[in-house]
């Protein structure tokens, strides 16, 4: 596994998402309690954007059927979304937000 700079850890607000592409990975990043976490992006229920619905907690919300994932895991945690979504590791180095990919 590689760790690639993907954003500036300031850009994340608390409470705050972020989509980002890594080497053809969409990821979904998002600080809950001061911790960035990422996830794939796009809901696999449907297909759907994550980052266009909400961050309730630790649940993110999918805009299209209100189904959610769990940040911190990928976890399904709301039906209709019932398969788990990738989770990525992060690291903070410095200023900067690294997402470890394969
Ligand atoms: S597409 Fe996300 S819950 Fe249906």
């Amino acid at each position: 596994m590689k760790f690639v700079k993907v954003a500036a850890d300031q850009e994340i607000a608390e409470g705050g998402m972020k989509g980002v592409e890594v080497e053809g990975q969409e990821i979904l990043l998002a600080r809950v309690g001061g911790t960035i976490y990422g996830i794939e992006a796009i809901c696999n229920h449907g297909y759907a954007y994550l980052e266009e619905g909400g961050l309730e907690g630790f649940n993110v919300v999918c805009p299209l059927h209100d189904g959610c994932f769990d940040i911190r895991t990928g976890q399904p945690t709301v039906p209709p979304c019932s398969e788990p979504i990738r989770s990525y590791p992060i690291r903070i180095e410095g200023a900067d937000v690294f997402v470890g990919i394969e």
